[in-house]
């Protein structure tokens, strides 16, 4: 009797241990499957790097990959050197950047005593003019006090923050939305302190962002290697010139008042279905960082008077080609050149030198004023310089233009 209940211990004790070990497993191997509301599942870039090899390696170089990532090292622009990683609001309180052992920490001081500190967990911007840091609490997402500007390579005072330390500003899923794939919310749709699954992001504006989410066709192609036509995905090539245009607007069309809930418009819908969209035309004296690229180019002639132009006719956006400005003179060369009648009125006084530049005439760059520091001891605010897209004649551009090419002989 004693005996088989101790045999029944033992067995006991061993289903115990296979059944936690089970669950250690579990958790350690099973990778996080993400869907959509419809239930799509999404199959992460990774995935697309097996077959679309050249798309991925140059994909993952781009300011849509990187504009959010995991706080890690090698995506935060600041620094943490001693003397280079604080930001001081006045003679006593002070916020520094610190690497401690659980990763990096915005620590508050007052008078060289610590009062609160938090993590660095997300990342938001490549940091082309600037990056902005989250951290978790709960479930809950806070941006951090302080922002990196890249033109004045300092940390400063968020952008929109009160001269003061705030950080419990909220950070909402319309946010994510624009600077991420995918997010899963998980309060409800009419709670307005949002809260999100931590471990179902999708991070950086990914493959899956523009064409949908796609372990349908992950899963197709690999069954049938011999075909060669992409099937359940979505391309963009295939879009009516409005679909193209509402899928990069609903990022780049300024401030859109959402009508339904966030992540829930996908490559190939109506816009208008999910927003309520801005018609008014943009000034384009106004143009700033969450500006309006979409407006602004709705509003030039180019893209009024010829029935083709979208994002995509001067934008590859697999690939990171900012600043090469010979290369985007290139594509409004594809419309306007010898063959047709409207090419520029300064091609015979310039002479071969304006093949290499019709952008900084055309479409000059201009301060943010949003992303602009003072910097100790300037006069002038250091500013971040965003591209216009309202396409035009600048005719002080053009005098500066011009005397800047003649002083460096490009012109004479
Ligand atoms: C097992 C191989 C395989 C994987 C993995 C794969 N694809 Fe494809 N994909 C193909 C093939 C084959 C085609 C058809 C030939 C082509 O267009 O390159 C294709 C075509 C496409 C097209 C064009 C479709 C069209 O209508 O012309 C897109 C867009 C696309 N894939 C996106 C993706 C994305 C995004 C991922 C990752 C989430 C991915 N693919 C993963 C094999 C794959
Ligand atoms: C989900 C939102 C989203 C969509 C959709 C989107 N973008 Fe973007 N885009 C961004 C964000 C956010 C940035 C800023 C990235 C950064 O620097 O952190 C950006 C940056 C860019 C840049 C600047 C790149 C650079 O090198 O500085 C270009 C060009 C661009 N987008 C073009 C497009 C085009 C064209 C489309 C449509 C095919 C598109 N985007 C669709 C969110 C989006
Ligand atoms: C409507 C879409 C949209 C929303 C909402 C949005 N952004 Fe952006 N953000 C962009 C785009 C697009 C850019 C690229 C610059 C531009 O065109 O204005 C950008 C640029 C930035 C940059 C500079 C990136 C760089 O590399 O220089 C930061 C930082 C940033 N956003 C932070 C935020 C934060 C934080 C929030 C939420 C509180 C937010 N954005 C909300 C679309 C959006
Ligand atoms: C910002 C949106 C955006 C992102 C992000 C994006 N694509 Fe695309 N992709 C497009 C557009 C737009 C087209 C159509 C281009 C055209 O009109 O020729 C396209 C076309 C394609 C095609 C069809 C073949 C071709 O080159 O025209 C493939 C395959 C593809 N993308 C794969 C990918 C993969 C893989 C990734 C991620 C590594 C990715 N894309 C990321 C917008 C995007
Ligand atoms: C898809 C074709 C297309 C592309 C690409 C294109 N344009 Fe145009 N653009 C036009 C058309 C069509 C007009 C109207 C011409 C007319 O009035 O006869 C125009 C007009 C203009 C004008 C006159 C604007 C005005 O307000 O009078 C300028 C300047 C211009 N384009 C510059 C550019 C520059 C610079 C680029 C490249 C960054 C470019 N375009 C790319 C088609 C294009
Ligand atoms: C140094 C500045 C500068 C550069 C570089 C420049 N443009 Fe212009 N462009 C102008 C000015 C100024 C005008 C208006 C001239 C006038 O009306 O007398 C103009 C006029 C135009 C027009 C309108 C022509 C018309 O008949 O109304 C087009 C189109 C145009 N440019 C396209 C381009 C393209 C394409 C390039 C590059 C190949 C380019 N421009 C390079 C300054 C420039
Ligand atoms: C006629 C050509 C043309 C078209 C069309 C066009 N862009 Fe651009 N875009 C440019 C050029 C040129 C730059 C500057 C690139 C650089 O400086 O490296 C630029 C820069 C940008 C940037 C970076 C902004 C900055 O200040 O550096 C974003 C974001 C962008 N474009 C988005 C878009 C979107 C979204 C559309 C469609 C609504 C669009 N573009 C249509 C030519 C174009």
């Amino acid at each position: 009797m004693r005996q088989s209940r101790s045999i029944i211990t033992v067995a006991l004790i061993v289903l115990c241990i296979f059944l936690i070990s089970q669950c250690i497993n579990k958790s350690n191997t099973e990778p996080v499957i993400i869907t959509n509301k419809n239930g799509e599942q999404f199959a992460g870039s990774a995935t697309c790097a097996n077959c679309h090899k050249n798309i991925y390696d140059t994909h993952i170089h781009t300011a849509h990959y990187l504009t959010s990532q995991p706080a890690l090292e090698k995506y935060i622009k600041g620094s943490f050197e001693t003397g280079k990683n604080f930001y001081a609001y006045n003679g006593s309180v002070l916020i520094a950047m610190e690497k401690r052992d659980r990763g990096f920490y915005q620590v508050e001081y007052y008078r060289e005593n610590e009062q609160k500190a938090h993590r660095f967990d997300i990342v938001i911007g490549s940091g082309t003019m600037g990056q902005s840091y989250l951290y978790w609490q709960d479930n809950y997402l806070y941006q951090l006090p302080i922002t990196y500007f890249t033109a004045a390579k300092a940390w400063s005072n968020s952008p929109g923050f009160p001269d003061r330390i705030i950080f419990n500003r909220i950070i909402t899923s319309r946010c994510l939305e624009c600077h991420a794939t995918y997010v899963n919310k998980t309060s409800p749709p009419e709670e307005q302190h949002e809260t999100f699954d931590r471990d179902k992001i999708i991070y950086g504006v990914d493959c899956e962002k523009c064409h949908g989410p796609a372990e349908k066709h992950v899963e197709f192609q690999t069954q049938n290697p011999k075909i060669t036509i992409g099937k359940y995905i979505i391309n963009p090539a295939k879009f009516t010139r409005q679909q193209n245009m509402d899928l990069c607007a609903s990022c780049h069309g300024g401030r859109l008042q959402k009508i339904k809930p966030s992540f829930e418009f996908t490559s190939g819908d109506k816009l208008s279905d999910y927003f309520a969209v801005d018609t008014s035309a943009p000034d384009p004296k106004k143009i700033d960082v969450h500006g309006n690229q979409y407006g602004l180019l709705r509003a030039s002639k180019c893209y009024r008077t010829s029935n083709t132009l979208t994002c995509t006719t001067c934008h590859n956006t697999h690939e990171n080609e900012k600043g090469k400005i010979e290369l985007f003179s290139q594509r409004c060369m594809t419309c306007h050149s010898g063959g047709h009648n409207n090419v520029c009125k300064l091609t015979k006084t310039m002479g071969s030198a304006i093949n290499t530049n019709c952008i900084d005439c055309h479409m000059p760059l201009k301060y943010s004023n949003v992303i602009a520091v003072q910097l100790h001891g300037d006069l002038a605010p250091t500013a971040a310089l965003i591209r216009s897209h309202f396409i035009s004649i600048y005719p002080d551009e053009t005098k500066k233009i011009m005397s800047a090419m003649k002083n460096s002989n490009q012109i004479h």
